[in-house]
């Protein structure tokens, strides 16, 4: 497996792929590896001949004050976990690599409707950051397919829609949830908590299989099961961001008629916030 920095080497290494013959398969990361980011990886050396694995901590979809100075960077890591799993390919390129000019008068890749509400209402700009990076990836590897997770359930709406908007020849694969044990949805965020932190974190997950049990049950209220939602985050000693229930597919508040639901929630911990969703059919 090899690991390459620059644009102009990554460029040249894929071109002698594509003249192979060879289909590629993007997985975009921002390092600090776990096992939901390496099922990634397999999902992609599935479906695909080569598997691009870019590790890039994007400064375009961090707001001020967020993680971005802490947030883990383990490359040596990182490389054995992608080498043990059939990744082709590492791209760590530099911020410098990828934003040239700086941030200050980038371009920028505005979705719109699904960037709206949730995560998008809680973090401005966020997704911006988040569609103008994949859009560049999308160029720098230009790749077959990609691979995101649905723990980041809005990001993949964001990814699935910008991708169809820009006619990018790209074919874009959801993959569920890698989890611990006791539920807690991987993340490298998880990684901030304390003992006693980590210990109150399955609530997370415990909530929404509740709500989503109350909603295949035949209750119909949404209001009040996110309400009830809220209350248990807090009792469990977390600190609500929201919790929305909505139309799988637009994000919209559900509405009495919609089938696919998908509830969305995001808690803080102490400083640390952490997102899950959870679908259901009723
Ligand atoms: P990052 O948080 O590193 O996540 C990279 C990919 O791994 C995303 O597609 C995310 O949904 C997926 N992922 C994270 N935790 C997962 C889990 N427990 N199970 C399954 N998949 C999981 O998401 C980003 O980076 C960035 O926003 C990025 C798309 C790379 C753009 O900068």
């Amino acid at each position: 497996m090899r690991t390459v920095h620059s644009l102009k080497e990554l460029r040249t290494i894929l071109r002698g792929y594509r003249l192979q013959g060879k289909t590629i398969g993007l997985v975009p990361t921002m390092g600090n590896l776990h096992e939901g980011h390496i099922s990634l990886v397999r999902k992609a050396a599935e479906a695909s001949d080569i598997v691009v694995t870019s590790i890039f901590v994007n400064p375009m979809q961090f707001g001020a004050g967020e993680d971005l100075d802490k947030y883990p960077r383990t490359l040596l890591a990182d490389q054995e976990k992608l080498d043990a799993a059939g990744n082709t390919l590492v791209f760590a390129p530099s911020a410098e690599e990828v934003y040239p000019e700086g941030l200050a008068g980038q371009t920028q890749v505005v979705v719109p409707d699904v960037s709206d509400g949730h995560c998008g209402a809680s973090r401005p700009g966020h997704f911006e950051g988040v569609a103008t990076v994949v859009t560049m990836l999308f160029n720098m590897v230009q790749p077959d397919l990609a691979v995101f997770g649905e723990k980041d359930f809005q990001q993949l709406a964001v990814i699935r829609k910008l991708a169809r908007d820009l006619m990018i020849p790209v074919e874009i694969i959801g993959a569920p949830t890698v989890r611990e044990d006791d539920g807690l949805a991987k993340s490298s965020r998880n990684g901030y908590l304390s003992e006693k932190e980590r210990q109150l974190a399955p609530a997370v997950y415990k909530t929404l299989q509740s709500a989503a049990e109350k909603l295949t049950n035949g209750q119909t209220d949404i209001e009040t099961i996110a309400t009830e939602a809220k209350d248990s985050l807090a009792q469990a000693g977390l600190r609500p961001d929201y919790f929305n229930i909505v139309n799988s597919v637009t994000l919209k508040p559900a509405q009495s008629e919609d089938k696919e639901l998908t509830l969305l929630v995001a808690a803080f911990l102490g400083t640390t916030r952490l997102i899950d969703n959870l679908s259901i059919t009723r």
